[in-house]
């Protein structure tokens, strides 16, 4: 048993990006196992821009009380068990917290999962590609978007962990896909590696330009991930009756989102834009996993990760979300 454990704790509701001092790291002492409960050392953690939302207003879940542990999806392995589930030796997925070590109890909430051992898989895929993240990419394009064969679909944060995903089953389903994203190398990413048809850096002064010549027929779906400006031009770019898969607005999380300035385009238009969150599908993960483990299985997902070490990097690591530092999945490792 570890003496003491280290955890990054909500100190007070960021404005902006976060500031040093949103999140402290303090030590708390491991407590003695009750019957029912296990001990698991934190490996992995999850940085996902839910986070920042999770630290400022109730949402789908309420937010992170000022003084507790932040909470973050995790991966990690059993040290010590009084659990009827978990063993010594399992690797468990859950709401770990931002913590080095995580005491999981028969009733949590959220329950953990056991995470399989499979030949040639890391454990961090878990969190990626055959986690949430492409289990969102996953039910978000076929369930909301269900694209056709021949469609024209745009995915915003494309170079992202959800979009680099959402962007190559497009392309499994037959349509020409455009990505959005920030810098060259990002796009050059998309194109020469993910198959994407064309990608556009949205920095890029003629960016809409770019984008009109690279969707010639117009848009059919959008794979929204970002909101804001860019949402606002692929919208003008929407064939009738297009489909908008609304997954996230990064843009808005971090600044007063300033709402949509021409919501008519959506009758004009006739299109049909619905919101989603991955926790309703809970009930077809294995179903989602299955098919996605499938497709990496035959080289048609490709994924990335950018891997920031050391828990006391997890502040800087949110922050690169809004900033556009990782390319893929981003993993704090411990
Ligand atoms: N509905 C759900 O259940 C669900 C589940 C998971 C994630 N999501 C949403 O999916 C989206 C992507 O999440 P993720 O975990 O995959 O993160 P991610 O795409 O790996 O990282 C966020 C990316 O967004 C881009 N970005 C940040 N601020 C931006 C801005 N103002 N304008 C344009 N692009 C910006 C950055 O890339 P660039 O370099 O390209 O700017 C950054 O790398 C988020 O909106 C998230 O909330 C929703």
């Amino acid at each position: 048993m570890p003496a003491t454990n280290r955890q990054l704790r909500l100190q007070s509701r960021p404005k902006g990006l976060l500031a040093p001092d949103d999140l402290q790291l303090v030590e708390s002492p491991v407590l003695e196992l009750k019957e029912g409960e296990a001990l698991a050392r934190v490996k992995y953690l999850s940085i996902d821009p839910t986070m920042r939302v999770w630290m400022a207003v109730d949402t789908y879940l309420p937010a992170v009380a000022i003084g507790e542990v932040m909470r973050a999806l995790g991966l990690a392995e059993i040290v010590e068990s009084r659990h009827a589930e978990f063993k010594k030796g399992d690797k468990v997925m859950g709401m770990t917290g931002l913590q080095d070590w995580v005491v999981i109890r028969a009733q949590e909430k959220m329950p953990f999962q056991k995470v399989p051992s499979i030949p040639f898989v890391s454990d961090t895929t878990f969190l990626g590609v055959l986690g949430i993240t492409g289990l969102t990419a996953c039910f978000g394009l076929t369930e909301i978007a269900k694209p056709q064969k021949g469609e024209t679909l745009v995915v915003s944060a494309a170079a992202g962990a959800t979009g680099s995903i959402a962007g190559q089953i497009g392309k499994i389903h037959g349509c020409r896909v455009v990505g959005i994203a920030g810098t060259d190398e990002k796009c050059k990413w998309l194109t020469d590696d993910l198959g994407f048809d064309a990608a556009i850096n949205y920095k890029h002064p003629d960016w809409k330009e770019k984008l009109a010549a690279a969707t010639p027929n117009g848009i059919d779906i959008d794979y929204e991930n970002v909101g804001g400006e860019i949402m606002q031009e692929v919208l003008s770019r929407m064939n009738l009756f297009g489909r908008v898969a609304l997954c996230g607005l990064i843009s808005g999380y971090t600044k007063q989102d300033p709402g949509f300035a021409n919501l008519g385009i959506v009758i004009v238009k006739r299109l049909r834009v619905q919101g989603f969150l991955i926790i309703d599908y809970v009930s077809r993960f294995m179903e989602g996993a299955t098919q996605l483990g499938k497709w990496k299985m035959f080289g048609k997902l490709k994924d990335r990760e950018t891997i920031v070490e050391g828990l006391g990097k997890a502040p800087d690591a949110i922050n690169m979300l809004f900033s556009g530092g990782n390319t893929g999945k981003l993993i704090v490792k411990l």
